[in-house]
């Protein structure tokens, strides 16, 4: 496995492949990898001949007074993961190589990234965006892997490749969870001493509106199972409801009754840690 940091041979590399003929599968990361991040390098693995995982903490997708500084970084446990996976390559840029002094271009979503994610963290999505634009032009994939658990930028993604005619299929993976239920994530780490148990209330959440969905036979105002599941949230004390919605799944538009096939998205602040997570009905 290669660990490569420079923007020109991480390219280099990546044209050499396609000279060759070799197919190339991506998984973009901020690092601090763990089975979540891993399950998409098997998909990737299983679509392509050659795996590249990049690792970087995208500056312009925090907004200020977000946890930019903070955010977990481990390169070295997160070598020897990558290693264990087969991947063939990790491209870890520097930030000031990625964002040139006087940098002045951008890639915005303008539908989809409006609503959920995109209304609590504005400018999130331009961040996400731009940077996956500038890793595609610099890895140039055949396949690139992305998880449900952020499924808002999942679909922000495929419509960029869509409109902006990347030449690049896009797997969409699904959400791997902790054995109590807890989406994979990074920030899972910031979860310490009884905060981790209160963090399942978001996986409840799900089930909760599962039930209700299942038990009723027509369909439920959204506004009704809001409230009720944000009663139900705020029964922990540790708990802060960011947003809870319920939507389309294809075209992530609100809906104004839930029926069995609406997706439900959420975003709950465990202490100062923000957690998101998502389900099918
Ligand atoms: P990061 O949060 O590191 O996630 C990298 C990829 O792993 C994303 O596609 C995310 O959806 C996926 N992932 C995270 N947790 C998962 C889980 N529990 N199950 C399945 N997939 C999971 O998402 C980002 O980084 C960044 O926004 C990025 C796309 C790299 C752009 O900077």
């Amino acid at each position: 496995m290669q660990v490569i940091t420079s923007i020109r041979a991480m390219q280099a590399c990546a044209l050499r492949w396609k000279r060759a003929g070799v197919r190339v599968g991506f998984v973009p990361t901020m690092g601090y990898l763990h089975e979540g991040h891993l399950s998409l390098v098997r998909l990737a693995r299983a679509e392509a001949d050659v795996v590249v995982v990049s690792i970087f903490v995208n500056p312009t997708q925090f907004l200020p007074g977000e946890d930019l500084e903070k955010y977990p970084r481990d390169l070295e446990r997160d070598r020897r993961l990558c290693e264990g996976a087969r991947v063939d390559v990790i491209f870890a840029p520097a930030a000031d190589e990625m964002y040139v002094p006087g940098h002045s271009v951008a890639v915005e979503e303008t539908e989809l990234s409006q609503g959920l994610c995109g209304a609590s963290r504005p400018g999130h999505f331009r961040g996400v965006t731009t940077v996956v634009a500038k890793l595609f032009n610099i890895v140039l994939p055949n396949v690139a892997v992305f998880g449900a658990k952020d499924y808002q930028q999942a679909a922000v993604i495929k419509r960029m490749v869509r409109d902006l005619n990347f030449p690049l299929k896009i797997v969409v993976a699904p959400i791997l969870r902790e054995a109590d239920g807890l989406a994979m994530s990074s920030r899972n780490k910031y979860l310490v001493g009884a905060l981790r148990n209160d963090a399942l209330v978001l996986r409840h959440s799900l089930e909760k509106a599962r039930a209700e969905v299942r038990k009723s036979s027509r369909p439920i105002p959204a506004a009704r199972l809001k409230t009720k599941l944000k009663r139900f949230i705020e029964r922990t004390p540790a708990a802060r409801l960011d947003y809870v919605e319920f939507f389309d799944p294809d075209t992530l538009v609100p809906v104004r009754n839930v029926t069995p096939g609406t997706h439900l998205a959420l975003a709950v602040f465990i202490g100062k840690t923000r957690l998101i997570d998502n389900a099918r009905l």
